[in-house]
C-alpha cells in the first residue's frame, strides 16, 4: 500500500538513529505536528534540539537565513569551531558567503545544462532496465535504484567508469555513517575522534580529497573537459572563482548528496509499484502530461533528507515555546512533507498532485538543493522507462530501512519484475 507507515509508538526518540530502522516514525512526527509543533528533544550525544514539525513553520524558519543559520552544522551532532571550519562546504554557511559559492556552482546545475544529459540518462536507464529485467527477481536497490545515479554520477563529474563503484562506497560512507551496512566507523558506536576533522567525521572524506586533487590534475593536464566540473572551475564574470579547499569540499558534497537521495527515491517508488499496481498500470498508460507531476509525488513521498539543522541567531517564540540564541532546530521536512493541513491524504501517492509544493529539496530557503532538476530528471526518466517495460513489481521478501535519522531510505527491496 503506498499510503503503508511504520507503527510506532508515537514517542520515538528522534535522536536515535534506531528509531528509523523500520522507516520515519511518521505517528510520532503526527503527534508533534498535532499536540507539540516546536518540540525539545533530547540528545544524549550533545546539546537538546527543537524539532520544527508542521509545514508552514518549517517554510517560515527556512526562508530567513539571519534568524537560522547554517553556520554552525546543520545536522544534529555538535561540532566545535574548529571541527566546523575543517569540514563545512558551503552547504554549511549563510549568505552572502553562501551566495558567492552557490553563484559560481549554479550554472553547471541549471535547467537547461542537465536538460542536455536526458538522450545519456535515457541511455543508461534502457540499460539498467535490459539487465533487471532478464534477471527478473533481483534487490531493486542494487540492481535499480542505485544504478542510476551512480552512472550519472560519474557523466556529471566526468569521472571514468572503472571508479564509480569506489566513489559510490565513499561517499555512502559519508552520508550513511550510522550504518553498519555502509561503514566501519559508525558514528554513534566506534570511536571516531581520530577522524574530527573530516567531512562527515569520516576517513572516507579523506580518501575523496585525494580523489579529487588527481582527477582535477589529469584533467586539467589533458584539457577533458567532459562532466560539469570544468563549469565550476570556471572564473565567472567578475574574476571570482572557487577556492581548491571549496573545490574539494564541493567534491565530496556532490559524491554523498547526488547519489543516495535519488537512489531512496527510486526504491520508494518501485516499492509503492510493487504495494499499489495501480499507480503502475496507471503511468504505463497515461499521458505524457502525468511526468510533470508525478516525479516530485515520489519524491516528496520517499523525503530522503529528512531533516536539516539550523542554529537559532537569536531568541524566538513560535507557539509559546521560546527559542533561545544558539539553540538548534532541526526542520523536519519528512514530517512538514506529510503535514495533512498541507497535503490531502499525504500518505497516499498521487501522480497528478497539484499544487504539490513539497520541502524534500529544502524549498524556501538559500540553500534549496542545488540537483533538484537533475533529481527529478533522472526520477522522471527511469520510472518512465520502468512503466514502458514492466507490467508488474512483486515484492519476494522483506526489504529494510537504512539505519539513519537524516538520510531516510529503502536499502534493500528483493522484487520479481514481469515484463510488458
Ligand atoms: C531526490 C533527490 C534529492 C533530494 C531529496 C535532495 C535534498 C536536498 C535538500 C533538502 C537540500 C537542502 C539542504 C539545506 O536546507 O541545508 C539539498 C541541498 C543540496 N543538494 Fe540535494 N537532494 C537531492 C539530490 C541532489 C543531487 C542529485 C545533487 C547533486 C548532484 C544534490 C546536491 C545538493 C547540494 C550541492 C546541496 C547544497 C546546496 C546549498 O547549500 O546551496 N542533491 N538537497
Amino acid at each position: 500500500m503506498t499510503n503503508e507507515i511504520a507503527a510506532d509508538d508515537g514517542h520515538a526518540d528522534l535522536s536515535s538513529h534506531d528509531s528509523f530502522v523500520a522507516g520515519a516514525p511518521h505517528l510520532t512526527f503526527r503527534r508533534m505536528r498535532d499536540h507539540d509543533p516546536v518540540a525539545w528533544c533530547e540528545y544524549p550525544a550533545g546539546r537538546g534540539f527543537w524539532s520544527i514539525t508542521r509545514y508552514q513553520d518549517i517554510i517560515a524558519l527556512n526562508s530567513d537565513p539571519a534568524l537560522m543559520s547554517s553556520a554552525q552544522g546543520i545536522r544534529m551532532e555538535d561540532q566545535t569551531h574548529e571541527e566546523y571550519l575543517a569540514r563545512r562546504t558551503f552547504q554549511e554557511t549563510d549568505p552572502p558567503e553562501h551566495t558567492r559559492i552557490r553563484k559560481l556552482v549554479a550554472k553547471a546545475f541549471s535547467k537547461p545544462v542537465l536538460a542536455g544529459f536526458e538522450e545519456q540518462i535515457r541511455a543508461i536507464c534502457t540499460d539498467i532496465l535490459d539487465d533487471a529485467i532478464a534477471r527478473r527477481e533481483l534487490d531493486a536497490v542494487e540492481g535499480i535504484a542505485r544504478q542510476l545515479p551512480m552512472r550519472i554520477l560519474g557523466r556529471i563529474l566526468g569521472t571514468p567508469n572503472e571508479d564509480l563503484e569506489w566513489l559510490v562506497e565513499k561517499g555512502d560512507a559519508l552520508i550513511a555513517n550510522t550504518d553498519p551496512d555502509f561503514t566501519a566507523h559508525v558514528l554513534d558506536q566506534a570511536d571516531t575522534d581520530a577522524y574530527r576533522f573530516m567531512p562527515f567525521r569520516s576517513p572516507a572524506g579523506a580518501e575523496l580529497y585525494d580523489y579529487a586533487r588527481r582527477m582535477m590534475a589529469k584533467k586539467q593536464a589533458s584539457g577533458d573537459t567532459s562532466g560539469v566540473l570544468h563549469l565550476i572551475l570556471a572564473s565567472d564574470e567578475h574574476g571570482n572563482r572557487i577556492s581548491e579547499t571549496e573545490f574539494l569540499n564541493f567534491f565530496c558534497l556532490l559524491v554523498a548528496a547526488g547519489n543516495d537521495t535519488t537512489r531512496y527515491s527510486l526504491a520508494s517508488a518501485i516499492r509503492s509499484f510493487a504495494h499499489s499496481p495501480a499507480v503502475l498500470d496507471d503511468l504505463g498508460r497515461s499521458e505524457a502530461a502525468v511526468w510533470e507531476t508525478a516525479p516530485d509525488e515520489f519524491i516528496r513521498r520517499a523525503s530522503p533528507a529528512m531533516y536539516f539543522r539550523r542554529t537559532a541567531t537569536r531568541d524566538l517564540e513560535l507557539h509559546g515555546r521560546t527559542m533561545r540564541a544558539g539553540d538548534k532546530v532541526l526542520l523536519w521536512f519528512v514530517s512538514g512533507n506529510h503535514d495533512e493541513r498541507q497535503f490531502e491524504s499525504p500518505f497516499e501517492v498521487d501522480v497528478r498532485r497539484t499544487p504539490n509544493k513539497h520541502l524534500a529539496f529544502g524549498r524556501g530557503g538559500p540553500h534549496v538543493c542545488l540537483g533538484m532538476w537533475l533529481a527529478r530528471l533522472e526520477v522522471r526518466v527511469m520510472l518512465q522507462e520502468i512503466a514502458r517495460r514492466v507490467a508488474g513489481v512483486e515484492q519476494t521478501g522483506a526489504h529494510a530501512f537504512l539505519r539513519s535519522n537524516f538520510v531516510g531510505g529503502i536499502k534493500r527491496l528483493p522484487v520479481r519484475l514481469r515484463p510488458r
